[in-house]
C-alpha cells in the first residue's frame, strides 16, 4: 500500500528518496512522486503514474536536486490512479504533503477550504490536508504549530510527511493509524513508513507512536505525543544485515521466499523448544500464568493470515479441546461480540500493521478478554507493541505480495501455541507433545525435500495456463489449505479460483465442473481420505480434470483426467504445512506462464494499512 520516504541532509537527497521508493515497491502502488526544496528555495516536484522506474526516468530528464524532500508511492483510494492524484500534493507551491491512510471528513473540509478560496487540483482526500496546513501556517507562522493544529481537524487515519519552502531546514511528520519510522544518520535524518525503505542509509531507528508529531532536522529529532508533551522515543539499532531487497539467484522474490521456508521455519523454532516440550515462555514472561487460565481462543486476522487461523482452529479444538473461533478482522471489528469468559484474543499478521486487525485488537481492549497475543513477523510493529503476549515468526522480510514463508511460519507458531496451551492445561494426549516436537524438529529438512517436487509442479502448471476458472477442494484441516491455494492462484495469475470443502461439492459447485475447469485437491492419508476419494469420483463423473497432490500411500492412481502428484508420507498434524508448498509452487508457475507481475500483482498491496 502507500509508501512514504523523507530525508533532510547536507547532500542531495533525491537518490535516497528514489531508492527508498524502490524498496517500498513490494507493498503495491499505482503512481509515485517526489518533491524537494531546491537550492533556490523553490519546491519542485515530479510525479508519474505507473512504476518508480518511470519516475526515475523522468528525473533523469528533468533532474531534481535538494537537501530536503519527501516522496511517495500511492495506492489509489480516493480518485483514480493518475498523475494528477499522485502525491506529493502542493498548496500554492509553498507546502508539500505526502499521506498514507484515509481522511474520512475530507468532503466537509474540502467545502470549508473552497470557501476560503483554495483551488483543488486532484480528487484525493489528501489535498485537504495540504491546504489546511497552508491556512494554519499563514495563521500561526510555525510549521510544527500549524501541523499540530491541522491534525486536530482530521478524522481518519494518517501517516504524514510535510515540507514547507519557507522553512527549508525541517521535515515534519505526524502519525495516527498509519506507521512512521524515523531513521537516524550522522548529520542527516530520514523518515519512512517502513524501515526497509531506509536500510541503505541507516540501521538506527525510532518508531513514532499513535498521535506523535515529529520535527526532523539534519542534526535533531523532536517528538511530541498525543497530549502535546515533548517525549523521547527509544532508539533501536537493527542487527540484521540489509537483506531485504535482493532476489539473489531467483527470478522473483516469491520464488526466493518459497525456497527460504526450510531455513525460516528453523528460525521460528529456534529457542522455542526444550527436549520434548514447547517453551511456554517463548510467548512472553506472563504466558505461563495466563495460558493456565485460557478456556477459549478467539483468532482474528486478514487474508493469508486468516487462513493460518483457520488451520489453528482444527489444531486447537482437535488436539486440546479448547474452543476456538476464527474471524476476519474487517467483520469482527464492526460486530457486537459476546465474549466468553477467559478468552485469549489472538491476532495473526505478517506485517503487524494491517488496519482492520489492529482496530480489532484495539476494540478488544476493555471488552473482557483475558489477554491478547499476536503471532507476527515484524518485531517493531504496532500489533507487537500493543499486545500483551507475542510470538515472532522470524521469517525475515517478505517482499512478494503473495504471502508464502509468512504463512508457513505462522502455522508453526500456531502449532507451538496449541502445544503450549494444551500442556498448560493438561489437555494433550500422553506423549503427543514429545511426538510433535520431534516432528517439528524434522520439519525444516523435510520441507526442503518437498521443494524437490518443483519440476513436477512446474509441468502441471501448464494445464492451467489457458484456463479461466479453477476449484480447490480440501477436507478437514486441508480445507483452509485449499483456501490458501486458491487465494495464491487468484492473487498472482488472475485466474478465478474458489475453494470448497470437498463435502460441499454437491451443494452447488458441481454445477460448474466440466472439462474446462481444473479441480485441485490435497489428499494426505488421513481419516477423511476415503470420503475425499468419493468426492473426487463425483468430479470425474462430470468430466472434470483433477490435479491431486496425494500421499504416496493414499492409493490414488493416475488415470485419464486425473493427474496425481505424489507426496511423501507426512505426519497428519503437520500435513497442512507440507501440502501448502506445492500449492504455492503451482500458483507461482501458472503466473509465470501467464506473464503476470508475480511479485507485485495488479491492484493488491502487501500491507493493507487502510480500511
Ligand atoms: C494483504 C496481503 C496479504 C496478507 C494480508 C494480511 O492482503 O497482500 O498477503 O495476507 O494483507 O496481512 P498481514 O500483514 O496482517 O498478515
Amino acid at each position: 500500500m502507500c509508501g512514504i520516504v523523507g530525508a533532510v541532509a547536507e547532500r542531495n537527497i533525491t537518490p535516497i528518496l528514489l531508492e527508498g521508493l524502490k524498496r517500498l515497491e513490494y507493498r503495491g502502488y499505482d503512481s509515485a512522486g517526489i518533491a524537494v526544496i531546491d537550492s533556490d528555495g523553490q519546491l519542485m516536484r515530479l510525479r508519474r503514474s505507473g512504476k518508480v522506474a518511470e519516475l526515475e526516468q523522468a528525473q533523469q530528464q528533468e533532474p531534481l536536486a535538494g537537501r530536503i524532500g519527501i516522496a511517495h508511492t500511492r495506492w489509489a483510494t480516493h480518485g483514480a490512479p493518475c498523475e494528477r492524484n499522485a502525491h506529493p500534493h502542493f498548496s500554492s507551491n509553498e507546502i508539500a504533503v505526502v499521506h498514507n491512510g484515509i481522511i474520512e471528513n475530507h468532503q466537509a473540509l474540502r467545502e470549508q477550504l473552497k470557501g476560503l478560496g483554495y483551488l483543488f487540483t486532484s480528487d484525493t482526500d489528501t489535498e485537504v490536508i495540504v491546504h489546511l496546513l497552508h491556512y494554519k501556517l499563514h495563521e500561526m507562522g510555525d510549521l510544527a504549530a500549524a501541523l499540530k493544529a491541522a491534525v486536530q481537524e482530521l478524522h481518519g487515519a494518517y501517516g504524514l510527511a510535510v515540507v514547507a519552502a519557507s522553512q527549508p531546514d525541517r521535515l515534519l511528520a505526524a502519525r495516527s493509524g498509519s506507521p512512521l519510522v524515523v531513521g537516524l544518520g550522522l548529520g542527516e535524518n530520514f523518515l519512512a513508513s517502513d524501515q526497509l525503505a531506509l536500510r541503505q542509509v541507516t540501521d538506527r531507528f525510532l518508531y513514532l507512536e499513535e498521535g506523535d508529531i515529529a520535527e526532523i532536522r539534519r542534526d535533531s529529532v523532536r517528538i511530541w505525543d498525543i497530549e502535546g508533551r515533548e517525549v523521547q522515543r527509544e532508539t533501536l539499532q537493527l542487527q540484521e544485515g540489509a537483506e531485504a531487497a535482493d532476489k539473489g539467484e531467483y527470478r522473483h522474490f516469491m520464488l526466493k521466499e518459497i525456497h527460504e521456508q526450510p531455513k525460516v521455519v528453523q528460525r521460528t523454532l529456534e529457542g522455542r523448544l526444550a527436549d520434548d516440550q514447547v517453551l511456554v515462555q517463548a510467548f512472553g514472561p506472563q504466558a505461563a500464568e495466563l495460558f493456565a487460565k485460557v478456556r477459549n481462543v478467539q483468532i482474528i486476522a486478514c487474508g493469508t493470515s486468516f487462513h493460518a487461523g483457520m488451520v489453528a482452529r482444527y489444531w486447537l479444538e482437535g488436539l486440546t479441546g479448547i474452543p476456538c473461533q476464527v474471524e476476519v478482522a474487517s467483520e469482527f471489528r464492526y460486530r457486537k461480540v459476546a465474549v466468553q469468559p477467559d478468552t485469549l484474543f489472538v491476532t495473526i499478521s505478517q506485517s503487524g500493521e494491517t488496519a482492520d486487525t489492529l482496530a480489532a485488537l484495539r476494540n478488544a481492549k476493555g471488552a473482557g478478554y483475558l489477554a491478547s497475543l499476536t503471532i507476527c513477523n515484524v518485531a517493531t510493529s504496532s500489533l507487537v507493541r500493543e499486545s500483551d503476549l507475542c510470538l515472532l515468526t522470524n521469517a525475515g522480510p517478505e517482499i512478494g505480495v503473495a504471502s508464502t514463508k509468512a504463512f508457513t511460519t505462522q502455522l508453526v507458531g500456531l502449532l507451538l501455541l496449541t502445544l503450549a496451551l494444551g500442556r498448560s492445561q493438561q489437555r494433550l494426549a500422553a506423549g503427543l507433545e514429545a511426538e510433535l516436537v520431534g516432528e517439528l524438529r524434522r520439519l525444516p529438512s523435510r520441507l526442503g525435500e518437498v521443494l524437490g517436487m518443483e519440476k513436477a509442479v512446474e509441468k502441471v502448471a501448464e494445464l492451467f495456463a489457458e484456463k479461466h476458472h479453477t476449484l480447490f477442494l480440501g477436507r478437514g484441516v486441508q480445507y483452509p489449505v485449499a483456501m490458501e491455494g486458491a487465494l495464491k492462484l487468484k492473487e498472482i495469475s488472475y485466474i478465478h479460483a474458489e475453494a470448497y470443502p470437498a463435502g460441499e461439492l454437491k451443494h452447488g459447485p458441481l454445477a460448474l465442473v466440466d472439462s474446462d475447469m481444473p479441480v485441485v485437491t490435497v489428499a494426505p492419508n488421513d481419516e477423511l481420505l476415503e470420503k475425499l476419494k468419493s468426492n473426487l469420483q463425483e468430479v470425474r463423473a462430470r468430466g472434470g480434470q483433477l490435479i491431486v497432490f496425494a500421499d504416496e500411500q493414499a492409493g490414488m492412481d493416475k488415470e485419464d483426467g486425473v493427474q496425481v502428484i505424489p507426496m511423501s508420507h507426512v505426519h497428519e498434524v503437520l500435513a497442512p504445512i507440507y501440502y501448502t508448498l506445492p500449492l504455492q509452487l503451482l500458483s507461482y508457475y501458472v503466473a509465470v506462464l501467464r506473464g503476470t507481475d508475480v511479485d507485485q500483482p495488479r491492484n493488491l498491496a502487501k500491507s493493507v494499512t487502510v480500511e
